[in-house]
Formats: C-alpha cells, sequence, structure tokens
C-alpha cells in the first residue's frame, strides 16, 4: 500500500520493518508514532484533515492485517483426544486437526538407522526387524540362560499379565538378542549351500531402567550375527571395525576386554577410540580417548544347537548395541529422553 503523505509513508515503512521483531505482534497497533499521527489530525488545517485522518486509518488497517495473518499462521491445532478417534462417518470440515504429511519428518533414529544398514547391506548382510513383544523363550532360554540363572536379572524386563500355554508371562524384549534364534533358523539353509548366514536385527527395546540423561526405559538396538565354517573373534572384530570406520568416516582403533553373556563363549565388551578427540581425552569419551559401545562374543555352541545348527560344523560370531548411543555420539545429543520425548523443538532440528 502506497501513502500520498510522506509522513506517514515513513511511519509505514519503520513500523512495517519493527513488525517482524516484536514478539507480540499486537503491540505494533500502539506504536507511539502511530499514536503520534493520530494526535497531530486537529492540528492540522481544515481542508487537509480528511485526507490525513483517512491515510492512518489505512495504515492502521493495513498493520491491523498483518496482526490477523500472524496470528492465523501461529495458531495451536487443538489438542486431539487419542484415546477417541473420530467417527470415519464424519463430515471432513468437523474431523480433528491433524498435521498433514508435509510437516512432519522422519526421526533422526531412523534416519540413521538408514545409514547404519545401508553400510551393513554393502558388507553383504541382510536386515530383520525384531518385534516388541517377545516370550521367556526367546528373551532367556534360546540364549542358554538356564531357568533360575542369576544372568537373568541382568535385564530389568517390562511383563505382560497375560501369560503364553506354557503359563510364562510375554515379555517387551530388553535386547534384540532375543531374535537370534529365529535368524539363525531363518537362515541355516545358506550353510547347507556353502554360504554364511550374515542378518542384522535392528530393533526397539525396552527396560525398566532409573531414568537419567543416559538411560531411557525404550532405546533401539542393532544386533548382528554371522556363522559360517571356521568363524574366529578376528572376524567380529573386522567387521565392526570396518563398519565403524565407515559410519565415521576415518581410521580407528578398537578394543575388546573380557565379559559374561550367557549366549557368547567368549565373550567381550568392544570399544573404539573416540573418533571426536582421537584418543586426547574429550567430554564425549570422559576423557578417557575410548568409548565402550557394544557386547559381542562368538556364539555359545548351546544357542546354535538349539537353532538346528552344528556347534562342530559351524562357529559365529555376534554383537548387540544400542543405536541411540550411535546417533547422540554422532550429532552431540546430551540427553536420550528428548529421542522418546515428542518435542518438536528437538525434531525439527533433524528435519530437511
Ligand atoms: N544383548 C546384549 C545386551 O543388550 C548385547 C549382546 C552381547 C548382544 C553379546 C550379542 C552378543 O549378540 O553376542 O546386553
Amino acid at each position: 500500500m502506497s501513502y500520498q503523505n510522506n509522513r506517514i509513508a515513513d511511519v509505514a515503512e519503520q513500523l512495517k520493518s519493527r513488525f517482524d521483531e516484536l514478539e507480540n505482534k499486537a503491540d505494533i497497533l500502539r506504536a507511539t508514532e502511530l499514536r503520534a499521527l493520530y494526535a497531530e489530525i486537529p492540528t492540522l488545517p481544515a481542508q487537509e484533515r480528511a485526507e490525513f485522518g483517512k491515510e492512518i486509518n489505512q495504515l492502521k488497517s493495513e498493520l491491523e492485517t498483518l496482526v490477523a495473518e500472524h496470528q492465523e499462521q501461529t495458531e495451536a491445532l487443538p489438542p486431539i483426544d487419542i484415546t477417541a478417534p473420530f467417527d470415519v462417518n464424519t463430515p471432513v470440515d468437523k474431523r480433528p486437526k491433524l498435521l498433514d504429511a508435509t510437516h512432519g519428518s522422519k526421526h533422526p533414529l531412523m534416519t540413521e538407522l538408514d545409514e547404519v544398514l545401508d553400510i551393513f547391506y554393502r558388507m553383504g548382510f541382510t536386515a530383520v526387524e525384531s518385534r516388541q513383544l517377545d516370550d521367556d523363550y526367546h528373551m532367556f532360554g534360546s540364549l542358554n540362560f538356564p531357568e533360575g540363572h542369576p544372568a537373568r536379572d541382568d535385564y530389568d524386563t517390562f511383563m505382560t499379565v497375560e501369560t503364553d500355554e506354557k503359563g510364562k508371562q510375554y515379555i517387551a524384549p530388553a535386547h534384540t538378542s532375543t531374535m537370534q534364534n529365529r535368524v539363525l533358523q531363518k537362515y541355516k539353509a545358506n550353510l547347507e549351500e556353502g554360504r554364511p548366514i550374515a542378518a542384522v536385527i535392528p530393533g526397539r527395546v525396552f527396560r525398566n531402567e532409573d531414568l537419567d540423561a543416559r538411560h531411557e526405559h525404550t532405546f533401539y538396538q542393532l544386533e548382528g550375527v554371522y556363522v559360517d565354517k571356521g568363524i574366529h573373534a578376528g572376524h567380529l572384530i573386522a567387521t565392526l571395525k570396518t563398519f565403524l570406520q565407515e559410519y565415521y568416516q576415518q581410521e580407528l582403533e578398537v578394543k575388546t576386554q573380557p565379559f559374561y553373556f550367557p549366549f557368547t563363549e567368549p565373550s567381550f565388551e568392544f570399544a573404539l577410540s573416540c573418533p571426536f578427540c582421537k584418543k586426547q581425552g574429550c567430554h564425549i569419551c570422559s576423557q578417557t580417548g575410548w568409548i565402550e559401545l557394544l557386547g559381542c562374543g562368538l556364539i555359545h555352541p548351546n544357542v546354535l544347537q538349539m537353532a538346528g545348527i552344528d556347534p562342530k560344523e559351524y562357529t559365529g560370531f555376534a554383537w548387540g548395541g544400542g543405536i541411540d548411543r550411535l546417533v547422540m555420539m554422532k550429532h552431540s545429543i546430551e540427553d536420550v529422553r528428548h529421542f522418546e520425548s515428542g518435542k518438536l523443538e528437538f525434531l525439527k532440528q533433524f528435519s530437511n
């Protein structure tokens, strides 16, 4: 809009450029410059008053339109009661307003998972997704945790009230290792055809943890399983090192130290040299130069046997580690709880 009167045109210019910076946009309607223009009307010669007044009113209504448009854009959508889905017969304009697909974006964990899987595909692995509810046999029995074994207590699992046909409660899996037996069975025909079993298993896992910046009750893991003739710990270490160097796009050192898992023998804890400080010590590696990343080992003969694979003929390795941790390190995310928070301020930083 243009104004004949120079002073009104100047004020219009000033107020419009101030508008963007204002926190409360309606304040523009109370600007001193605007009031001063109104106060001037009675002091003007009678023949100029009408024209001057009309232009100020025009300016005011232009500003009012700006305020109204802004309000429309930022108005929050009414909260949706997700426990009461709308009836499909409800007319479109009466349905709850949902964000449309163009306002959504991929969760950072899923973006990163795609990248991780892509590296493993290129290394010849296939991917199988784990499940979000499992049973006692897959959580413990098939992984060589005998009934009543104290190592079962290392996993604070969530359980259902309902029980399976053996009278055992169902379990929200506390690790992706629950899938080992299924994957071994599914691909064991490969071995007879002279091909290895090579699978990665991403999945959502659940633990009854005390929550803090490093512990969340719900997180993601990536399991890996590889079986063939003559497989040893060197293959395990080389596979993980190759993956990590590709993921962090740099040469890394890795090290293992002995650990205990019932489903591997020997078992290791696997660490990599800190990709951020090159072993100098920084806040990401707690000044140690090393990052403990995951558990791994050579698959226990009993685990192979339970899946119908002869441990005298075949050996294999497996690992399992948190995906959240990898992503936190990559993007300097300081608190794991952001991932499940559903906070748009956090998620929007990763949308493109
Ligand atoms: N399931 C273990 C955990 O979450 C991690 C793990 C250790 C997975 C050794 C493996 C393995 O496959 O071989 O605590």
